[in-house]
């Protein structure tokens, strides 16, 4: 089995047409690990957000190829069938505010999706208690999203993430509403879920003091990704 997680091979991304066309992302390769903790760092503006959207499958590139896992899911075309089965199953998202549903507890909102993936409840049941206990927020299930700190519900979003059991986590910005502390702690946490759950994370971040805590770290110079990988890492 190949250890490769996602792959982009010749991506590039463009928005508008004729005088107003903005190309972002042009010609851009890299290919990432199963189970690699990967920074994305780029001024803004710089298409951060645009490449993460392109492999989540989210924003339709405008051409290339992407390739989760074994499968090709993009290649001058989408190339499965349905694109929000793919997202909910291979993929988890964390944003920079959790987006926890704030009338659901927390219970509730990490078993929306996989519910929503037809999964049984005794199934979910067992791995979201798991999921809880190893982020240590098993006596919130049900608490409110308004009753908890901004870091505890970024770990609820964590889970959240983790609940459906994806290949690849894509985290845009997930510390900047955190303080220092917070934000180390969650960065660590997810580091510690790409060595234990064999998942590829990829998180945008401003914050140049999380880098150490990277495999690898990449940066969109000239509309290409530039792959360095963090030697003598946190
Ligand atoms: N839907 C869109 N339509 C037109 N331009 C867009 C759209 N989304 C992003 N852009 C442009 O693409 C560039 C990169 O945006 P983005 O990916 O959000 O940057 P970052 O996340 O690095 O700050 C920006 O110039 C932005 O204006
Ligand atoms: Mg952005």
């Amino acid at each position: 089995m190949s250890n490769i997680a996602i792959k982009i091979e010749n991506l590039s991304k463009s928005f508008g047409k004729g005088e107003s066309k903005v190309t972002v992302i042009e010609g851009a390769d890299f290919s990432l690990n199963k189970g690699e903790f990967v920074s994305l760092v780029a001024p803004s503006g710089a298409g951060k957000t645009t490449l993460l959207m392109m492999l989540g499958c989210v924003l339709e590139p405008t051409s290339g190829k992407i390739t989760i896992g074994s499968e090709v899911v993009y290649d001058d075309e989408w190339k499965v069938k349905d694109d929000r089965e793919l997202r909910r199953k291979k993929i988890g998202f964390i944003f920079q505010a959790h987006y926890l549903i704030p009338f659901l507890n927390i219970e509730e909102n990490i078993k929306l999706l996989p519910y929503q993936n037809g999964e049984s409840k005794k199934v979910v049941r067992e791995r979201v208690d798991k999921i809880m206990d190893y982020l240590d927020m098993k006596d919130k299930m049900k608490s409110m999203p308004s009753e908890l700190s901004g870091g505890q519900n970024q770990r609820i979003a964590i889970a959240r993430a983790l609940a459906n059991q994806p290949d690849i986590i894509l985290a845009d910005e997930p510390t900047a509403a955190l303080d220092k502390k917070r934000a180390i702690s969650v960065v660590q946490m997810l580091k510690k879920i790409t060595r234990e759950q064999n998942v590829t994370i990829i998180m945008v971040t401003h914050d140049e003091t999380l880098l150490p805590y990277c495999d690898k770290v990449l940066h969109i110079v000239d509309k290409k990704i530039e792959v360095v990988v963090v030697e003598d890492g946190k």
